[in-house]
């Protein structure tokens, strides 16, 4: 039986791919920020699948819960099969707007955090030869306005995933990226669109916040597409570097890798200035 570890596996892809890789057979471990809190949270997983299911308290920006979490799983289980590095959340806005404990707490989770926890359960995943998957988003290769720092953090995840691929293969261990467009996920609720009442970026502060509520008013892409995904993935014996998820991420992939640097940013200039510089009526 493997053992799988998922951050943040209290909402979205998390909670989905506890249930995909349960349903599968698999042991897993949910982890999440203060479960004691939130004792109902787990209430069908526990019924289901009994002494197959363990919820850990840990939030990912927290080393001391990492620490504890990585000592009671060796203590059970002894390796790791599988990690998931998911847990994640967008900080939007501009840059001239976000006040310096956003910007920290964003590359906290969102990078920090990945970095934390590969970096304590990696003896136990090195035991078991595993595999490692790390949440990335097209906005992991794609720049976008009012999305600096969100973008920062994934751009960081791909570096660090990208180099610890060669790095950790010797060892046995895998790693792979995953680039979702965008899913029906509580992504969208617990954005942090951040502003200032005397912002200079109003016009296009607006215009994002009105695109983004246009776009998941338009039922956004399935999130058990992903999580049933990334289970299909974990069987395979040999990881792909990346694997996109979504048409809108797909065609974003082909169009960022395929086109001359100079046509993208041009195309991409002409876009911007049309969705963000739009006066709104
Ligand atoms: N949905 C999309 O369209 C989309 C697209 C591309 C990439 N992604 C990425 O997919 C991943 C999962 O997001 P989602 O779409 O499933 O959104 P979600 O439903 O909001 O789930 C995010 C999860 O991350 C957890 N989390 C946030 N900060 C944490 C911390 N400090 N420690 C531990 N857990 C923390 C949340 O926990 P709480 O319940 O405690 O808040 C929640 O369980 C993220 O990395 C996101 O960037 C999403």
């Amino acid at each position: 039986m493997r053992t799988v570890l998922i951050t943040g596996a209290t909402s979205g892809f998390g909670k989905l791919m506890a249930h995909a890789f349960l349903n599968h057979g698999d042991r897993v471990i949910a982890t999440g920020r203060n479960l004691k809190e939130r004792k109902d949270l787990f209430i069908q997983e526990r019924a289901l699948f009994g002494e197959r299911f363990l919820e850990l308290n840990m939030d990912v920006t927290n080393l001391s819960q990492v620490k504890e979490a990585q000592e009671e799983i060796l203590k059970q289980f002894g390796h790791i099969d599988i990690l998931i590095n998911n847990a994640g959340y967008g900080l939007f806005g501009a840059l001239e707007d976000l006040k310096d404990v956003e910007i920290r707490y964003q590359m906290e989770v969102n990078f920090f955090g990945t970095v934390n926890v590969t970096k304590t359960f990696l003896p136990l995943i090195m035991k078991a030869r595993g595999k490692v998957f790390n949440f990335s988003s097209v906005f992991g290769f794609m720049g976008f306005p009012l999305t600096s720092l969100y973008c920062a953090s994934k751009f960081a995840v791909e570096g660090l995933t990208e180099s610890l691929r060669g790095e950790l293969a010797p060892h046995g261990v895998q790693l792979c990226l995953i680039e979702p467009g965008g899913y029906r996920t509580n992504f969208g609720n617990s954005l942090n669109w951040s502003t200032q009442d005397d912002s200079s970026f109003k016009t296009q502060f607006q215009n994002y916040k009105n695109l983004h509520q246009k776009i998941a008013s338009r039922k956004p892409q399935d999130p058990s597409e992903v999580s049933y995904g990334i289970l299909k993935l974990s069987l395979k014996r040999k990881l792909p570097m990346r694997k996109v998820y979504g048409k809108d991420a797909t065609f974003s992939h082909y169009f960022r890798n395929f086109t001359p640097s100079c046509i993208y940013f041009s195309v991409m200039d002409f876009v911007f200035k049309k969705i963000f510089m739009r006066e709104s009526n």
